[in-house]
């Protein structure tokens, strides 16, 4: 302790009892501080090492200090300074002179396997298939719909007619109707080809929609397709509608009403009871009527 009181000439404390501390004047009180968290250094001054006096001990310290800090900084050097080469640079090294090597044949950069060619291409051999690559589910075509929208309905529009808003402003040609015969015809890789590749003046999208959102948004538009051809025999049995629909002589413009075709029977009527209907029932005793 009589070592380490050479270096404040006047110590002073602050606090009380076991709390109280010396308080060095500022610069060796900076170096104390240093060499205060470092046990051995602290040790070896308590042990009196060093014996040429308060100056050159200092001194002494000093320079081991800055050489751990030079030996520190120049292994971190070290590291960052090895011998490598730059990549796709030119190497003395290889008797090809590149620094890259070639990959080993046959090497596949991950997730770039892409062996069932019919996902990934929509074509059998050098033409469009027309099957889809996995079952559709509700929520293929829920997926399908929500891609479809975001990416198509700009300017296909949502019902797939061509009206979309893109078009609507002036680009440069407006989208063919998904509902002529010749597309509800084209096979399901067509479609995929087309968003794969683009056609004409439509950009491609295959950056955007991974190729399962592609079969995704097919199978959607294959039911879009569907919804406006629909007939009866397309409802599965259980849900059909009971009753025809009606028949209009004049569609109603929205300022005139419809008027119904001869012998038609209004939704209301058709489905309402009669008077008659109900009496009936209710002297079976079937139905209560308050009149
Ligand atoms: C920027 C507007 C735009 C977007 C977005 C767009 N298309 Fe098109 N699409 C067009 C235009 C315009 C054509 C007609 C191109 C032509 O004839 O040069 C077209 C044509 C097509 C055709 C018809 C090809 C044929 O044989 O006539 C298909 C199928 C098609 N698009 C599918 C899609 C699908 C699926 C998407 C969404 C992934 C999509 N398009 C997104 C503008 C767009």
């Amino acid at each position: 302790m009589a070592r380490l009181r050479q270096f404040g000439s006047a110590n002073r404390s602050v606090g009380t009892g076991a709390r109280a501390r010396p308080v060095e004047p500022s610069s060796s009180g900076l170096l104390r501080l240093l060499i205060g968290g470092c046990p051995p250094v602290v040790r070896f001054l308590r042990q009196g090492g060093g014996s040429s006096g308060c100056f050159s001990d200092r001194l002494l310290i000093l320079a081991a200090l800055s050489l751990v800090m030079a030996a520190a900084s120049s292994c971190r050097l070290d590291m960052q300074v090895q011998p490598r080469e730059n990549p796709l640079s030119k190497s003395d090294f290889y008797a090809d002179q590149r620094s890259e090597r070639p990959p080993v044949e046959g090497a596949v950069a991950r997730d770039d396997l892409r062996e069932d060619t019919y996902f990934y291409t929509g074509k059998i051999g050098d033409n469009p298939g027309d099957v889809m690559p996995f079952a559709v589910t509700k929520e293929v075509l829920n997926r399908g719909r929500e891609r479809f929208n975001i990416f198509c309905a700009p300017c296909h529009s949502r019902l797939g007619d061509g009206n979309g808003f893109v078009p609507s402003r002036g680009f440069a040609r407006k989208p063919p109707s998904f509902h002529i015969a010749r597309l509800e015809k084209a096979p399901l890789g067509y479609f995929f080809d087309v968003i794969t590749n683009g056609f004409g003046i439509m950009p491609d999208y295959a950056s955007q929609i991974p190729p399962p959102d592609r079969w995704d948004i097919i199978a959607y538009i294959r039911a879009l397709q569907l919804s406006q051809n629909a007939t009866m025999s397309d409802v599965p049995a259980g849900q059909q509608v009971p009753s025809e629909p009606p028949k209009f002589r004049e569609p109603g413009s929205g300022a005139t009403l419809p008027v119904l075709a001869p012998g038609t029977k209004s939704p209301e009527e058709g489905s309402q009871n009669t008077k008659d209907d109900m009496q009936s029932a209710a002297m079976k005793g079937n139905l209560q009527v308050n009149q």
